[in-house]
C-alpha cells in the first residue's frame, strides 16, 4: 500500500535525534467522519493561530502583527511588504530584520528568526483571517497545498520541524511570544486522523 511504504520512508529519519514522526498512521476509513471533524477543527485551532496565520496571508502580501502580543491586529509595522517574491525582495527583504539563526531563540519584541529564511506562505496557502471551512478546503485541494495528500501534510510538519523550519518556530516562537495550540506531535496525528477520515470538512 502506498502510504504503508512512505511511512516506513518517514519513519527513521537519517541521523534524527528525538523529533516528531508520523507514527502509524491510521487506515483510510478507519476514522470516523465525527472524530475526523473533531481532529480537523483541533488543525483548525492550530493553523488559525496567530503564531502560524501571521504569516498565511493573502494577495495584498502583507505580514500581520496579531495575538495577545499585539496591541491591535493589524499588517507587520513599517510599512512591509513582501511582494511577489513573498521575501521583499521587491522592497525590504524580510532577512534584513529575520536573521536566519542557529536556533529559534529570540527575544520579546525583536523579530522573530527561525533556521531557514524568513518569507510569507505562498498566496495559494491563504488562512488569516478565513473560516474553518475554507482553510479545510484549501489545505485538502493539492492546487492550493502544494500538491499533497494528507500524508504528505504530515510529513512536511514532520520535515519542517525536523529543519527549524516555521513550524517548528509556531510551537516554540520563544520571546515571550504565546506558542500555537496543542503541540506539533498532536498536530500531525490530528492531520493524520483527519485524512484518514477523509478529510471531512465543516459546513
Ligand atoms: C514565517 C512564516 C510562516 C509561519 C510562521 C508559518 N508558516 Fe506555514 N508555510 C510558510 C511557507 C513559506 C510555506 C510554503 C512552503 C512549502 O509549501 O513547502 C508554508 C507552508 C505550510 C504548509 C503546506 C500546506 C498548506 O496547505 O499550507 C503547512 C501545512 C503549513 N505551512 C503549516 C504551518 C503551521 C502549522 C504553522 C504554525 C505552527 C505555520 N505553517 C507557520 C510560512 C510560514
Ligand atoms: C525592519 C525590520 C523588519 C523587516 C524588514 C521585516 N520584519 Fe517582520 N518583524 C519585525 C519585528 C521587530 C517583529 C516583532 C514585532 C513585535 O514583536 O512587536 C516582526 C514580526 C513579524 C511577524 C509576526 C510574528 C508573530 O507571530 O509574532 C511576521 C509574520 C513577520 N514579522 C513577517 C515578516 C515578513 C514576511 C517580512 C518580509 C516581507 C518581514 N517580516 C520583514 C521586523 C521586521
Amino acid at each position: 500500500m502506498r502510504w504503508a511504504a512512505l511511512l516506513l520512508a518517514l519513519a527513521a529519519p537519517a541521523g534524527a535525534e528525538v523529533m516528531p514522526s508520523v507514527v502509524a498512521p491510521p487506515e483510510p476509513g478507519s476514522v470516523s467522519i465525527t472524530d475526523g471533524l473533531a481532529a480537523w477543527a483541533r488543525v483548525y485551532e492550530v493553523v488559525s493561530h496567530p503564531r502560524c496565520a501571521n504569516c498565511h496571508t493573502g494577495s495584498d502580501h502583507r505580514p500581520m502583527w496579531s495575538g495577545p502580543e499585539y496591541d491591535n491586529a493589524g499588517p507587520h509595522g513599517m510599512n512591509i511588504i513582501a511582494g511577489e517574491s513573498r521575501m521583499g525582495i521587491e522592497t525590504l527583504p524580510c532577512a534584513t530584520c529575520h536573521v536566519t539563526a542557529s536556533t529559534l531563540d529570540s527575544a520579546p519584541h525583536a523579530a522573530p528568526n527561525a533556521m531557514i529564511d524568513w518569507r510569507l506562505a505562498p498566496v495559494e496557502m491563504e488562512w488569516f483571517g478565513l473560516t474553518s471551512a475554507q482553510v479545510c478546503a484549501q489545505m485538502s485541494d493539492p492546487e492550493r497545498n502544494g500538491d499533497r495528500d494528507w500524508i504528505e501534510l504530515a510529513r512536511h510538519l514532520q520535515e519542517d520541524a525536523a529543519h527549524g523550519g516555521f513550524v517548528a518556530w509556531g510551537f516554540q516562537p520563544g520571546g515571550d511570544r504565546q506558542p500555537a495550540p496543542h503541540g506539533l506531535q498532536s498536530h500531525i496525528d490530528d492531520v493524520l486522523k483527519w485524512g484518514a477520515a477523509g478529510q471531512p470538512c465543516p459546513e
